[in-house]
């Protein structure tokens, strides 16, 4: 299987990902490893907790950096994943405890123990990745390859015109990841905000697998309402899913790769842009390290892999 470290702000589509992940038998989780964004970070690692627990799955659970690198303190996204980051559905208190370790500790000590085999898989602000290149400036030699759900290449954002929540709430840890030199797959709102899931989807979930699919469809319930406003019928994304559908069955997955910056300005805070590889652009570009960006998916397939592996 692919060893990963999913590094994650739980968060509904977050703990979607988590149990897919826990779930595929091709996918090998050494630990989750918490970031804010959804939700402050102490609840975000708690959250993290209670999903092992419901997933009766033992693995580290670390606690990471709560302020983005820049600037004060973030705004939550309350309004699309309840209060309690599970859509206000009644959660009890983790039983499991974190491990001591920061997130960017944690991912330098896995990542070091095996050099060459571990991916970083992120889904939310990419402030523990950052930190990690930090601590160690070797890391992008030691990892595998890093996917992160985040950013918007061809497509408008979801928090400004520009800018996706993810790469928004963290714009320069972002820049940070962009610029390494490793193997970095994006898979934004190209490809994420491509495939809407309606309520029977959730539905299926929850039958095929009735405490953890059963999760995913109470809590997105609340998910549900935030992105139906204003349309006909009810839906909701699964974003934070598509890396882990990746690794697992890569060939539903069509790509475009080319150089990469993240704007760190007042207007263009989040915007991932990219110069494709080969072009005539300004070096201001062709300067900055290639990245692979996902821009196709296939629907039919993808969604029949999220309900097999949820039956496993
Ligand atoms: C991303 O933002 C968060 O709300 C989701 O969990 C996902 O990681 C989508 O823009
Ligand atoms: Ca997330």
């Amino acid at each position: 299987p692919h060893k990963i470290i999913l590094d994650t702000d739980p968060g509904i589509d977050d703990a979607m990902a988590i149990f897919f992940a826990f779930q595929s038998p091709a996918i090998e989780v050494l630990g989750l490893t918490t970031v804010y964004g959804n939700v402050p970070v102490t609840m975000s690692a708690q959250n993290a907790l209670r999903l092992c627990d419901l997933a009766e799955v033992d693995v580290p659970v670390t606690q990471g950096v709560g302020l983005p690198w820049v600037g004060p303190e973030s705004t939550y996204a309350h309004f699309v994943h309840g209060d309690n980051g599970f859509g206000d559905i009644p959660v009890a208190p983790p039983k499991r405890q974190l491990d001591p370790r920061s997130s960017a500790q944690f991912i330098v000590d896995t990542v070091k123990a095996q050099p060459g085999e571990v991916t970083l898989v992120a889904v939310g602000p990419l402030g523990n990745l950052a930190l990690a290149l930090r601590l160690e400036p070797e890391l992008p030699k030691l990892v595998k390859q890093v996917y992160i759900m985040g950013g918007a290449a061809f497509v408008k954002g979801n928090v400004t015109p520009l800018a996706e929540a993810n790469i928004w709430n963290d714009a320069h840890a972002a820049a940070i990841v962009f610029g390494a030199d490793w193997e970095l797959t994006m898979f934004g709102l190209d490809v994420t905000y491509d495939i809407p899931f309606a309520p029977d989807f959730v539905d299926i979930l929850a039958e095929k697998n009735p405490v953890l699919g059963g999760f995913v469809r109470d809590s997105s319930q609340f998910y549900m309402d935030f992105y139906s406003q204003g349309l006909p019928q009810r839906v909701c994304y699964f974003h934070d899913a598509f890396p882990l559908a990746y690794l697992i069955q890569p060939e539903l997955f069509k790509f475009t790769r080319g150089h990469a910056r993240v704007g760190v300005d007042t207007l263009d805070r989040g915007q991932t842009s990219l110069a494709p590889e080969g072009s005539t652009m300004s070096p201001l570009w062709l300067d900055a390290p290639q990245i692979n960006v996902a821009t196709q998916v296939d629907h039919a397939a993808l969604t029949q892999l999220f309900i097999d592996t949820y039956a496993n």
